[in-house]
């Protein structure tokens, strides 16, 4: 039996550093942006070293975000040139540093993929990425549709933490964040049709199974929205959308909180009109682009997905991602659309995140 235990150990003792020897890549690409609005440079260098706390992915799919012509434009979050794009994609494990458990050599995994050490983040072959932000690939969604779930989930979380809501993640760390504080009666989520939004009406539902949850976004797409949980979908463009969410509300008298993750605020600014002027009023805004202002009385509470960083119970929110999708309580927020195939295609395809309603947009490597 000892000599049985013996065998086992040795074995696993062993694996992990043969198969990072064996299937690591000895270079990579990457997409490297030069300087502040461009040009872009696809260049071959050494490959990256894996830290003890990390993983290697080789990517598969990578998912456009919003954020990137910002950066390629104003140079938003950079420090150093040149740069790697891109912050959530999806592939196969190809090195696993020596602390890491519960990963294999050979897994097909999503991530949140921070930039690194300045080794930058998505639009290259190969990233490094700390294994806490890592889940395995639900078995029942595709790899694109595995690289479009990390971001969108993140912000949805963050924003939920911010604001002192439940976060429905079993046994969660940070949960002692919402006790005792006031339940909302009715929630709005503004842009419901962006992928952050289109996360955060299921977090939210799963979080509150019977409060009522607004969400705001084009016609198009109420169908999707109150297939994802949303109570009620209002146009965006219409000239009552105020009142009309006001007079859905419980008893009309108004909604708790606004979940605005488009900053839709800027522009729509009596959307503080629908809160109930007795109610707990907080404003959650994911930072964007756009500022937006409340008026006295509202409490606003700005989030991104860095929130995760300083949250208790961080290493258990992207790793939950894998367990809510492959129970069905999860679902891929909008239907992905392949915009490209390879590194070299993605700064031609960049732009059109800015553009983009009800899908979200993968480059395939
Ligand atoms: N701070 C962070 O960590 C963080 C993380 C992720 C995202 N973001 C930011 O959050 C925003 C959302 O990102 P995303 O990727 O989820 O966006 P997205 O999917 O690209 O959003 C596009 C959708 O937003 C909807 N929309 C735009 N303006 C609206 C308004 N005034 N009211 C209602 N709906 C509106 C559009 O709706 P229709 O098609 O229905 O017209 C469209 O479907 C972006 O500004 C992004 O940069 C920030």
């Amino acid at each position: 039996m000892e000599y049985i235990r013996t065998l086992i150990t040795a074995y696993f003792a062993f694996k992990k550093p043969f198969f990072d020897r064996s299937f690591r890549h000895t270079e990579t690409t990457k997409l490297l942006l030069v300087q502040k609005g461009g040009p872009f440079e696809v260049k071959k260098t050494p490959q990256h070293d894996v830290k003890p706390d990390q993983v290697l992915i080789r990517q598969r799919a990578i998912a456009l975000n919003g954020l990137d012509p910002l950066q390629r434009d104003l140079g938003v979050n950079i420090q150093t040139w040149p740069y790697v794009l891109g912050v959530e994609g999806a592939g196969v494990i190809e090195a696993i540093g020596s602390e890491v458990e519960g990963f294999q050599v050979g897994d097909e995994v999503l991530a949140w993929e921070l930039s690194v050490e300045g080794w930058g983040g998505a639009y290259q072959e190969h990233v490094v990425v700390p294994a806490r932000f890592v889940a395995k690939k639900p078995k029942n969604i595709s790899i694109e549709e595995a690289a479009s779930l990390p971001i969108c989930y993140n912000a949805a979380i963050c924003t939920m933490f911010a604001l002192k809501l439940r976060i429905p993640i079993p046994n969660f760390r940070g949960a002692s964040n919402s006790e005792g504080e006031p339940e909302p009666k009715s929630i709005l989520v503004l842009g419901g049709s962006s992928v952050v939004g289109a996360s955060a009406i299921q977090l939210l539902r799963l979080a509150y199974p019977s409060v009522p949850i607004f969400a705001t976004s084009s016609p198009a797409h109420h169908a999707h929205l109150l297939s994802l949980g949303a109570t009620k979908v209002f146009d965006y463009h219409s000239p009552t959308m105020v009142s009309d969410i006001k007079a859905a509300s419980p008893e009309s008298r108004g909604v708790d909180m606004i979940f605005d993750v488009v900053g839709a605020g800027a522009s729509q600014t009596d959307i503080c009109d629908t809160f109930d002027p007795n109610g707990i009023k907080k404003y959650g805004a994911l930072v964007t682009a756009k500022t937006v202002t409340v008026p006295e009385g509202v409490t606003k509470f700005e989030s991104g997905g860095w929130t995760l960083l300083g949250m208790p119970g961080q290493e258990q929110v992207i790793p939950a991602l894998a367990q809510l999708v492959e129970e069905g309580k999860y679902k891929v927020p909008l239907s992905v659309k392949v915009v490209g195939h390879g590194l070299e295609q993605i700064p031609d395809v960049m732009d059109q995140v800015r553009s983009v309603s009800g899908e979200k947009l993968i480059v395939t490597l």
